[in-house]
């Protein structure tokens, strides 16, 4: 089979007529300006974008990997990470790196986790990580990688981790366990303080992984606060068998793509995170994440949108998140369908004893609604951002048109598939 290849252009074309092509090329892409997409994009507000995109422009050139040449994003770093730690409640001597995003700061907190307990009290066998079913993949990615092994053990009933079985689930090579705040697939936040207690017990680390919630749950807290409905749990620092934390910057924080932040209880856990060797004509290479060279761009426009939003900026949007998973959990109710547990924070997973709702799923995705699809059970998900509080009348018209279409036979599973991959 003969595939087409393509050269590079003997000549320069101009920028005009390549802005065109790209436009062109993206024609056919998840519509997320208008609400369409509910993953992989957080629309809230062309205000913001326009910060981001400047800060990023701005610093399109430094490289984080040089802090002595580029002291500017060293302090911009910094001054990111604090103010993470201080959402996350974190103790005196804590501290943490912004990284690529929320894959890369799970692998860091998984090698600091595996190097300090092999420093400290080296395990017989494989190291194991111990997980609820909902953990994100990025977890066995680590664990692949690292020599690691992770045990994925069943939820309870309430779609959260089930802190008995991960209890027995623990073995002499147990180095990590992990909980979600919230998990991805129904949005909802593990019994953290159980985990925490657990950890202390059995002398284990425990990883949050608040990719999503991070930036999230303490804006959360304070709209519940403000406006009634259900408190947000405590899942960070403030539990003290918390030892780390991933938060991602370029969900919830708003921040452009490639920013997350990975945080530890300590400065000595987070040492561990370190990659430092002198073996080369060129000495010491010292690199605190996995990457080498690391945007400037994605520092600066973290710390840009961080600085022009606020706590109030971030508080406003938490608002209009729960206003649209309001009408998203009662539109689904009124529906018949199920939602799955109690979701208190941006993340819906809904399904239906009674219809086959992934033919509902591809329904809405033919209509250019871009929705995650769930298995065990069938389900749909939706992560909501602060724009889609204006489209989610829509979004439930859609999810109506299309229910009605599988409940009078004119809508049948094509595939089936969860995954868009
Ligand atoms: C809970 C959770 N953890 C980790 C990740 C991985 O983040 P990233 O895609 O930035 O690597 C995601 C991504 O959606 C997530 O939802």
């Amino acid at each position: 089979m003969s595939t087409t290849r393509i050269s590079l252009p003997s000549k320069g074309q101009p920028w005009a007529e390549l802005q065109q092509r790209m436009s062109d090329m993206g024609k056919n892409d998840v519509d997320w300006r208008h609400g369409k997409a509910s993953v992989y994009v957080f629309h809230s507000g062309d205000d913001v974008m326009q910060v981001a995109h400047d800060a990023y422009g701005m610093y399109i050139a430094e490289n984080g990997l040089g802090p002595g040449a580029f002291p500017s994003l060293k302090q911009m770093e910094s001054e990111v990470v604090n103010m993470a730690l201080s959402l996350q409640s974190a103790p005196n001597g804590a501290a943490g790196s912004m990284t690529s995003g929320g894959s890369e700061s799970i692998l860091l907190a998984i090698k600091a986790c595996r190097d300090a307990r092999s420093a400290t009290a080296p395990v017989p066998g494989t190291p194991e990580i111990v997980a609820p079913y909902t953990v994100h993949p990025a977890f066995d990615k680590g664990a692949h990688l690292m020599g690691l092994k992770v045990i994925r053990v069943p939820c309870s009933d309430n779609f959260c981790a089930d802190v008995g079985a991960m209890a027995e689930a623990i073995t002499e090579n147990t180095v990590m366990l992990v909980g979600s705040a919230p998990c991805f697939p129904y949005g909802l936040i593990d019994p953290i303080d159980a985990l925490s207690q657990l950890a202390l017990d059995r002398n284990v680390w425990l990883h949050v992984d608040a990719c999503v919630g991070g930036y999230l749950n303490p804006f959360m807290r304070t709209v519940v606060e403000q406006q009634g409905g259900e408190p947000v749990e405590a899942y960070d620092f403030s539990l003290p068998g918390v030892s780390s934390m991933s938060l991602d910057l370029h969900k919830y924080g708003y921040a452009a793509k490639g920013a997350s932040t990975v945080l530890y209880r300590d400065k000595s856990l987070r040492d561990a995170q370190i990659f430092n060797v002198d073996v080369w004509p060129c000495g010491q290479m010292f690199t605190p994440t996995l990457a080498g060279t690391r945007p400037g761009g994605a520092i600066a426009a973290a710390w840009a949108v961080l600085n022009y939003l606020g706590e109030e900026g971030y508080v406003a949007r938490a608002a209009l998140i729960k206003d649209a998973r309001e009408q998203l959990v009662k539109g689904c109710q009124d529906l018949g369908l199920e939602v799955f547990g109690d979701p208190k924070l941006s993340i819906v997973g809904f399904g239906s004893k009674n219809h086959d709702i992934l033919a509902v799923g591809e329904g809405l995705y033919e209509d250019g609604w871009f929705s995650s699809r769930l298995k065990n059970p069938d389900g749909i998900q939706v992560m909501i951002s602060p724009e889609h509080h204006k489209t989610m009348p829509n979004y439930l018209k859609a999810i109506e048109k299309n229910l009605d279409d599988v409940r009078a036979g004119r809508r049948q599973r094509v595939s089936g598939k969860v995954s868009y991959s």
